[in-house]
């Protein structure tokens, strides 16, 4: 009898479901006898011993549905080894649920906390499979996680839609798109979108630059001008403050978030009507995009196979369009960022795309 614990944490996407799919699938094709263990709401199942025991059939007509049928939760990497407030102790208390249902395996889809916590409960001597999760795309170790291309298409068809509207009122947009620290996402969502301006966390901008931007298209005849904007983006003048100072002062700032910041100072310098958008969790809603599809039945069945050589220890990768076993202890606590000098960047400037710096 093989058994096998599952749960997805973090933030979710719209292909989680399709990556558990891909899993269980490969395993039940494979495995005499199975049991599968779903702990709720990410490692607070795994802790406080909330599972759902789950046949093949669960996880029949879940390709294409977002969201994930687990349930997710945060669970602060940082957090994990605080005990809760009864006194806890957390890491114990997965170490012990999992003994207790004797699991040969635990199966962790999400993101780079989530990799953490995956790699520390490793570390504990648990048998552990890592699927790499997130629409941010910041996962250190692998060339793509699962999420990430159908929020592309979300994000995009919102800038697509602010295009229309900015050009009949001839207006600045901004449309700010998610990401957290990164900007993988707005950097091909502004490109897939056409923006004229894509400020991203990793090119600190400035904002004469990027008002130099708008006024240089309207120079040339354009009346709007649309600016993609990722919700980590930061100026050159905050980047250089250390953290406790830029802590302080994003907290004392009057505006929800930084698109609005640069919406004012575009306003107040050029003297333009400027609107800001902001898709928010749209962005990790609805069903996965083919591609996403295809990337979680392929990260599934690798996985599965794994499993099956009782090889554990691994996120499961793709890296130049192969699946791989990357050791969970060389990727975890690491960030993947855009390069500010890479080729993609290069390339986007050389048609005229503005960084603001
Ligand atoms: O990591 C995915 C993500 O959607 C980020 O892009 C974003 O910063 C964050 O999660 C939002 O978190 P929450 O859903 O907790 O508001």
């Amino acid at each position: 009898m093989m058994r096998i614990g599952m749960l997805t944490s973090g933030g979710d996407c719209q292909a989680l479901n399709a990556a558990m799919r891909g899993v269980v699938k490969g395993l039940v094709e494979n495995v005499d006898e199975l049991e599968i263990y779903g702990f709720e709401n990410g490692y607070k199942g795994l802790i406080y011993e909330q599972y759902r025991i789950l046949t093949a059939a669960d996880f029949s007509g879940i390709l294409t549905k977002g969201g994930t049928i687990l349930g997710s939760s945060r669970q602060p990497f940082k957090q994990m080894r605080v005990p809760d407030e009864n006194g806890l102790d957390k890491v114990e208390a997965m170490k012990n649920t999992y003994r207790k249902l004797k699991l040969d395996c635990i199966v962790i889809l999400g993101g780079n906390g989530t990799q953490k916590t995956a790699n520390l409960l490793r570390e504990e001597g648990l048998n552990v499979i890592h699927l790499p999760k997130t629409i941010d795309n910041d996962i250190y170790g692998t060339d793509v996680t699962f999420g990430f291309q159908s929020a592309i298409n979300i994000a995009t068809d919102a800038i697509d839609c602010i295009h229309t509207t900015a050009a009949s009122h001839n207006r600045v947009f901004i449309v700010e798109v998610m990401g957290h620290k990164v900007g993988w996402l707005t950097l091909y969502a502004g490109i897939a979108g056409g923006a004229d301006i894509i400020l991203l966390p990793e090119i600190p901008y400035d904002i004469n630059k990027v008002v130099e931007a708008i006024q240089k298209r309207s120079n040339a005849g354009k009346g709007f001008t649309i600016l993609a904007v990722a919700e980590g983006a930061i100026s050159k003048e905050d980047a250089e403050l250390t953290k406790k100072a830029y802590k302080a002062k994003a907290a004392s700032r009057k505006y929800p978030s930084v698109s609005y910041e640069i919406a004012d100072q575009i306003k107040e310098i050029c003297g333009v009507e400027v609107r800001v958008a902001v898709p928010g969790h749209t962005q990790r809603g609805g069903s996965p995009c083919p591609y996403d599809r295809v990337l979680c039945t392929r990260l599934g069945s690798a996985a599965a196979k794994a499993i099956m050589d009782e090889d554990y220890g691994y996120m499961i990768a793709m890296i130049d369009g192969r699946t791989k076993r990357v050791p969970l202890g060389e990727v975890a606590g690491k960030l993947k960022t855009v390069d500010p000098n890479g080729q993609m960047i290069k390339e986007a400037k050389r048609i005229g795309i503005s960084f603001g710096d």
